[in-house]
């Protein structure tokens, strides 16, 4: 282990996932006079982490990590020799979605974070700050600040909760230029000072006046109602986009002319298949979850119908293409482009692609996969059914043959692609299902295609 002798701190982070690995390397890459470690259970992604192949696709991230690595950032997976050195310990861990006992399908998972608080208790011989990095239930730090103080022996935790806003795809970007960093604190003189510390860390490259404190319900909150606000406006304008279908509106129009209005913004308006992604869903039922804790019935059936939409969008767009493709898929070759929730990320987790291929392997037709960064994680996602399905990297090949192709992704390279040589390939009639509203639908249609977007009219040659 390296001395922590010559740096001015000591920082831990516990978990080196999706959150952790990327928001530490900027941390060691702004701040060279700290030490920051982050250290995994899980031996193999430690080693990513410690190569020049990282375990996650994010832009741009190699470059900050190879910055920093072995100067003053370390990847390891000795966990108790790191939190007994530490004395800010972010605790990234993952937090999924119950799927067993009381609040399953709903509550948050916490046993990943108790157990990491347990061993942090065990280990410290010296008072430590514990910043709560992963999205968490509300009051879940008091919860951890007991576990931590319990039977005292005399050494005392301060727990935090610094909810980390970045988003996929631009992760780097989002850290080096955040809308805000939030700190929440307890308003007591050990909390206090804590939270400057924080602060300070923060302010090595932000700007103050984007360095937002607050109470510690007030910040665990608030990133659950970022990511509500957010996943439902997407719903909102998908629930636009259905009668957009039903009718001659443009859902595109129809977001352009409201996002003007700057009291609605323009951002979050793009209707799709569905959003995906480790947080919207799981953030909301959360949300769901402790408001009918509390009795407040009305205001969680409120926030669970943006889940109910989204779940609906999914199953409506293959329905679509069913009822485009004469009212059945089987034995139909379909190519599905994209599988990642978003573009620029090999993320898959809650990818509105997963509920396609699934329902599009209900009705047996035979799918194949492409996409740039995503088939590994795929092939993990679609372990009980790969017999099933094709994955291929070429577009190319993924649509010779197909009836039909299924954008899921918004990658750019799809944008791109010669759609004329692609459709010259494919069985006919050509089917096109833009889930993204990505390409250029007129020039679609003019090579031969029959184009369907979501929340436009389709385009049909029959
Ligand atoms: C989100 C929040 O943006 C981020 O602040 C938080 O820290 C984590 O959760 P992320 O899930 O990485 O980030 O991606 P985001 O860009 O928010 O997209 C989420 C999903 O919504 C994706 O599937 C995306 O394709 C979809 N989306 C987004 C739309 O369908 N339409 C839009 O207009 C925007
Ligand atoms: P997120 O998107 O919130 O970063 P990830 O699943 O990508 O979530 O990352 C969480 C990481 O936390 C995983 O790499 C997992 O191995 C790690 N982890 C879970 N429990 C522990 C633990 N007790 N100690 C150390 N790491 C842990």
């Amino acid at each position: 282990m390296v001395s922590t002798a010559k740096f001015a701190r000591n920082i831990l982070c516990i978990g080196a996932g999706y959150v952790g690995g990327p928001t530490m390397a900027m941390i060691a890459a702004r701040c060279p006079q700290y030490k920051v470690t982050v250290v995994d259970i899980n031996a193999a992604r430690i080693a990513a982490w410690n190569s020049d192949a990282l375990p996650i696709y994010e832009p741009g991230l190699l470059g900050v990590v190879k910055e920093a690595r072995g100067r003053n950032l370390f990847f390891s997976t000795d966990i108790e020799a790191a939190i007994k050195d530490a004395e800010i310990i972010f605790v990234s861990v993952n937090t999924p979605t119950k799927t067993f006992g009381a609040g399953a399908g709903k509550a948050a998972d916490l046993q990943y974070w108790e157990k990491t608080a347990r061993m942090i208790k065990r280990v410290s011989t010296e008072p430590k700050i514990i910043v709560e990095k992963s999205t968490l239930p509300v009051r879940t730090a008091a919860a951890m600040s007991r576990i931590l103080n319990a039977n005292g022996n005399n050494i005392h935790f301060e727990v935090l909760s610094n909810p980390e806003f970045l988003a996929e795809g631009t992760a780097v970007e989002d850290m080096k230029n955040p809308d805000r960093v939030l700190i929440g604190a307890p308003d007591t003189p050990s909390g206090i000072k804590a939270r400057d510390i924080m602060v300070e860390v923060y302010a090595n490259w932000i700007p103050r006046d984007r360095i937002l404190t607050s109470n510690v319900w007030s910040a665990e909150l608030s990133k659950l109602v970022a990511n509500a606000f957010l996943a439902q406006r997407i719903s909102s304008i998908n629930s636009i986009s259905v009668l957009c279908e039903k009718t001659e509106a443009d859902v595109a129009e129809v977001a352009r002319s409201i996002g003007m209005d700057s009291r609605i913004g323009s951002r979050f308006l793009a209707s799709s298949v569905g959003f995906g992604g480790s947080c919207f869903q799981k953030d909301i039922l959360n949300l769901v979850y402790i408001a009918e804790s509390y009795g407040l019935h009305e205001v969680a059936s409120y926030w669970e119908s943006v889940v109910l939409m989204n779940n609906y969008q999914k199953r409506r767009f293959v329905a679509n293409m069913i009822a485009a493709m004469f009212n059945t898929v089987a034995d139909k070759r379909i190519a599905v482009f994209g599988f990642a929730f978003k573009a620029d990320t090999g993320d898959t987790r809650e990818s509105p692609a997963i509920a396609v291929v699934r329902q599009l392997l209900d009705e047996r037709a035979r799918v194949v996969i492409t996409d740039p960064e995503a088939l590994d994680n795929a092939k993990t996602d679609l372990a009980d059914c790969l017999d099933q399905v094709e994955m291929v990297s070429d577009p190319y090949m993924a649509a010779q043959g197909a009836h039909a192709i299924a954008i899921c992704t918004e990658w750019q390279q799809y944008k791109v692609l010669d759609y004329k040589k692609i459709f010259d390939s494919m069985e006919k009639p050509a089917c096109i299902f833009d889930g993204r509203n990505i390409l250029d639908h007129e020039k679609l249609f003019a090579i031969g295609f029959n184009v369907f977007s979501i929340g436009k009219p389709a385009r049909k040659h029959y």
